[in-house]
Formats: structure tokens, C-alpha cells, sequence
């Protein structure tokens, strides 16, 4: 099946009816909309016609039956996290790119992903594979498998041809499979080990989120006890916002401090007799050019 996406931001084409839009009013509050012709929007500043922004570009202002001003523009990726419909917590956008980043996530990798949950991360993968990788996701509950079909076929304008969603326990789904990449978001990652060293190519690189400190230990303890992991390492992502107005600039008082930690490891061949492969050494600082400033 071909997908039509959306038109992404800061494409040179009108708004139309059917797409997502996100508005921010004077206070920097967000809605995502979806413009339909003939359709009102009402918030808290009063009620504004989706047709006064259909047909104009993006960027354009539309102004409510009490005089407030929402800006409207396409919504990013992170918009789309954050905004869109959930079943499950969804991988916000932090996490996203590091998990893409660590995980070595490119075009033409082929990612096994579970669970599905709302989508969110499933869209990030899809995005990062592009058209010649794959995504395989797995997902045990429906509910939460039809909020990521949606929200991933709303994303990709359909239900992109190298996706496929398997409404599957993983534990079983995965043997037989093969793949570039393992990401897990679910309660017990270790328990998915035995099979997803099957599953991962030698040298493939699997990822783990977890949002609690016995869920790294058990699976680091895991990795550790099996010759055919190696490298693994464990970070957590923060993400300080600032506030920047005039002389006030200083951190927010808010920010999401806490959403899960990564785990990261290689797959081996993990040959009977091979030295143990020690855990990966943090990133080394940059070093100076030569003949650089001290
Ligand atoms: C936190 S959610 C995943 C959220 C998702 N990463 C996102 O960004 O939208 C965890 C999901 O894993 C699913 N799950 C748990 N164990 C599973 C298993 N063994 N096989 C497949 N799915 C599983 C749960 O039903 C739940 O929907």
C-alpha cells in the first residue's frame, strides 16, 4: 500500500481540509486540530472557523469570536508525541532521539520493536529506517494496538508498506525472526532476551527502555551472565528548558525529570571460550586539535 503523508513543516502549500494542525495561542498554549471544512474550533479564548485558516499558508494567524490570536502551523514530530491520541505512556521525544541515536537507528535498518504501545516511538523508527528499512512491532493488548495503527497511519498518511504490526506477545512472535535492531519498551526487557539473541544479526545493537532502576539491574545482570552480549551501557537523557526573557535568563522552574533510562548492548557471537567482553566505557571527552587554543 502506498502512503500519501501529510505535508510536513514549513512545506510552501496551503492548508486543506483533513490536516492536523497545531495552534498556539498567546500564552503558548497547543491544540492539534484537524481542519475540516464548516467545522468550528472552540477553547477557553472564545471560537474560530477552521475556514479561516483553509487555503491559507502555514504561519497564518486566525483570529476567535473574542478577539484572540492563535498562530497555526504544521505540528513537528515532538507536537505529534505529545499531542496525539494515547493508550499507553508513549517515549517522548528526548528519548526518541537518543534511543535513534544510540541504537544507530538508519535508513535501511531493520528494527523489531515491542510493545507498541500508542505508536509514538513505532513513528521515530519509521521516520529514522525510512523506505528501505523495516519496522516490525509487536504488541500484546488490541486497545493499544489500534491507538498505534492510528496514530501511525495518521502520521505516515497510511499504513506505510515496511511497517507491520503484529498483535503478538514478543516472547513468541520474535523467534524465527531475524533483524538489525531490537528496541524494547515493556515491563521486564531481561525476560526478552533469551529470544531476541536469536533474532539479532551479530553486531546488531539492542535497546531498552525502562523507566526503573530493578529493571536495569535485572537486565544488565542478564547481559552480563550471557557471552553473546557485550558492550552494554546504561545513560538517562535530561532536558533542562530555560527560560529566556530579557534579563531573566534562567533554567524553568519545570521540566520532565524523570521518563525512563536507556540500556544499550551488542550482540556477539559470543564463541565458547571468548573473553568475557567488559561493559562499553562512557563517551571520552572531545579531544583538542592539534595546535588548538588550551
Ligand atoms: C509503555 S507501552 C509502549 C509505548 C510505546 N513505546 C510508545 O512510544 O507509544 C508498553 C506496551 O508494551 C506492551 N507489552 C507488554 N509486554 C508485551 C509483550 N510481551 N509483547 C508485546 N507487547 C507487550 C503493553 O501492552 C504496552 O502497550
Amino acid at each position: 500500500m502506498t502512503t500519501t503523508p501529510p505535508p510536513h513543516p514549513g512545506a510552501p502549500v496551503p492548508f486543506t481540509h483533513g490536516e492536523r494542525v497545531l495552534l498556539t495561542d498567546r500564552k503558548g498554549r497547543r491544540y492539534l486540530i484537524t481542519l475540516r471544512a464548516g467545522a468550528d474550533f472552540h477553547f477557553h479564548g472564545g471560537m474560530v472557523a477552521h475556514d479561516a485558516l483553509l487555503g491559507q499558508p502555514e504561519g497564518s494567524s486566525a483570529v476567535s469570536s473574542r478577539g484572540q490570536r492563535l498562530l497555526a502551523l504544521r505540528p513537528t514530530a515532538g507536537d505529534w508525541t505529545v499531542k496525539a491520541p494515547r493508550g499507553a505512556q508513549v517515549v517522548y521525544p528526548k528519548d526518541q532521539a537518543m534511543i535513534v541515536n544510540l541504537g544507530d537507528i538508519a535508513p535501511g535498518t531493520t528494527v523489531v520493536e515491542a510493545g507498541a504501545g500508542s505508536g509514538a516511538l513505532t513513528c521515530a523508527l519509521l521516520r529514522a529506517v525510512g523506505p528501505s528499512g523495516r519496522v516490525t512491532s509487536f504488541e500484546l493488548r488490541d486497545e493499544h494496538a489500534d491507538v498505534a495503527e492510528r496514530n501511525v497511519a495518521e502520521r505516515f498518511g497510511g499504513t506505510p508498506p515496511n511497517w507491520e504490526l503484529r498483535r503478538d506477545d514478543v516472547l513468541t512472535g520474535l523467534a524465527g525472526l531475524d533483524c538489525d535492531r531490537i528496541v524494547l519498551d515493556l515491563l521486564d526487557p531481561a525476560a526478552v532476551l533469551k529470544v531476541a539473541v536469536d533474532a539479532l544479526h551479530p553486531g546488531g545493537i539492542l535497546v531498552a527502555y525502562t523507566p526503573t532502576v530493578p529493571q536495569i539491574m535485572r537486565l544488565r545482570e542478564a547481559l552480563d551472565a550471557d557471552p553473546r552480549w557485550g558492550l552494554a551501557q546504561t545513560t538517562e537523557t535530561l532536558v533542562r528548558p530555560w527560560h529566556v526573557d530579557g534579563l531573566a535568563v534562567r533554567p524553568d522552574h519545570r521540566m520532565v525529570a524523570h521518563t525512563a533510562f536507556l540500556t544499550t548492548a551488542r550482540r556477539l557471537p559470543g564463541d565458547p571460550g571468548a573473553e568475557p567482553v567488559p561493559a562499553a566505557e562512557p563517551e571520552p571527552a572531545l579531544e583538542p586539535e592539534p595546535g588548538s587554543e588550551p
